[in-house]
């Protein structure tokens, strides 16, 4: 999230850096490349080439900068509560640099209160205060990634300060590279603004996920539902079930808040009830390959089972949390014989899914598919050549309802 906001101010001709521990990273911006898909390497090499980009693994640089944007990992525990750790430290480093007059942006995704709460008093510790001395402020990253339609530039970018001075002054940094600003009163409404959002997107994924399985015992095809319900103008937005959430934001995010909200003894009952329903998708999908297979008179052990698509979401290169992992680790465990094919993601080491063994991309051939007992299409890359799979592989199970119409080799979760 940091890199594509950093493109955006060096192109509205501020001078900008990057400020990392990952030293690839740094190295990768100072060689004038991007090193995401959503970033293009010309964007970088001309405003790194014009001086207005650079990047560096250190932190005394931060001294001298009018504005300073967090941008770290917000992640979950195992046992799902917060993990602020980055950002305490990635606080603790600004605190050590802080200058009178400077701009903070907390921008990583979390629960509300976190700026009041644990950002200023570390940011205060040297005794400089937040609205007088400097200026402190949460304005949520919204990036969609892989959507070419709302990027960086044009999603509106909520803003609360920790006074109108500092809800003013950002206002003004973002007011110049992106087009609508949009202030709130508080950087506790704009932290929950941004888990409003996500929470909205978790429970309607769970309920459309619960409809699927609702679907799958009624013998009805929950895509022909959602699409003819989706015609209706006004009251529906339409969601799609899948194999179960994935990325760096729906999974995690809803769960910052339901830990605040124990904090005051309120207990989030749709943020719980939609991790249960989203969190069992990938077994529910194990059971359909399950299914797909016994009709067969195959069972999953010894089974070759061919995963198309280990990313979280279609055409993009990230597979954290992805279900994808979760499907293949049961389907492991359960003794099938596993590959996969996915060109966003040609490896897929140990330490990044619950099987812990190192795995690699085959090509996606007429072989490899109809050397397969069944081929799992779990991520709908725009690349796949969706004809080829059907007439090649002999039984097919569609998470994503990518082949269109029904055929006796294809198993479609939700379907008949
Ligand atoms: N990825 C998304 O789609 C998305 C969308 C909206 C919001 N967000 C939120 O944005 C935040 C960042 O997400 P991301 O996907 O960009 O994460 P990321 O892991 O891709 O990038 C975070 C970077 O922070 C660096 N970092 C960690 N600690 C640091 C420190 N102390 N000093 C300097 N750098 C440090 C890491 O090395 C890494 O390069 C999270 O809170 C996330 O929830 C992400």
């Amino acid at each position: 999230m940091g890199l594509p906001l950093a493109v955006e101010f060096a192109r509205a001709g501020f001078v900008t850096t990057g400020v990392d521990l990952d030293a690839r990273k740094i190295d990768t911006l100072n060689r004038g490349e991007s090193y995401i898909p959503d970033v293009p390497t010309a964007d970088v090499a001309q405003f790194h080439q014009a001086g207005r980009l650079r990047a560096t693994t250190d932190p005394s640089v931060i001294a001298s900068f009018d504005t300073i944007n967090i941008c770290v990992p917000t992640p979950l525990r195992k046992t799902k509560d917060p993990d602020l750790s980055y950002v305490v430290s990635a606080v603790e480093m600004i605190a050590k640099h802080l200058q009178p007059g400077q701009l903070v942006v907390l921008e990583s995704t979390t629960y509300p209160g976190t700026t009041d709460e644990v950002v200023k008093p570390i940011l205060e510790r040297g005794g400089l205060v937040a609205g007088r001395d400097f200026f402190l402020a949460f304005s949520p990253e919204r990036v969609d990634p892989g959507n070419q339609t709302w990027t960086t530039k044009n999603v509106p970018k909520v803003v609360g300060g920790t006074t109108p001075d500092c809800t003013r002054l950002a206002t003004l940094l973002y007011s110049a590279s992106i087009d609508r600003v949009v202030e709130v009163s508080s950087p506790k409404v704009a932290e929950m603004v941004k888990l409003l959002e996500n929470t909205f997107r978790a429970v309607n994924i769970g309920l459309v996920n619960e409809l699927a399985l609702m679907c799958d015992r009624l013998g009805i095809s929950v895509w022909e539902v959602v699409d003819a319900a989706a015609t209706k103008p006004f009251g529906f937005m339409p969601f799609y079930p899948g194999p179960g959430l994935g990325g760096h934001c729906i999974p995690i995010d809803p769960f910052y808040l339901s830990w605040k909200v124990k904090e005051v003894g309120f207990e989030a009952r749709f943020i719980e009830l939609a991790g249960h329903v989203n969190g069992a998708m990938p077994h529910h999908v194990v059971d359909k390959i399950a299914d797909a297979l016994n009709s067969r008179s195959k069972s999953v052990r010894n089974s070759k089972i061919l995963i198309l698509g280990i990313a979280y979401k279609r055409d993009i290169d990230d597979i954290r949390e992805s279900p994808a992992l979760d499907v293949m680790a049961v389907l492991k465990q359960r003794g099938g014989q596993l590959s996969y094919h996915d060109p966003y993601a040609p490896h897929l080491a140990a330490r990044d899914w619950p099987a812990g063994v190192d795995m690699a991309s085959v090509p996606l051939t007429t072989q490899a598919l109809a050397a397969a007992d069944c081929v799992v299409i779990i991520t709908d890359h725009k690349t796949f050549n969706h004809q080829e799979i059907l007439t090649h592989a002999p039984l097919i199970v569609d998470t994503r309802n990518a082949l269109k119409g029904s055929w006796p080799h294809v198993f479609k979760l939700g379907a008949p």
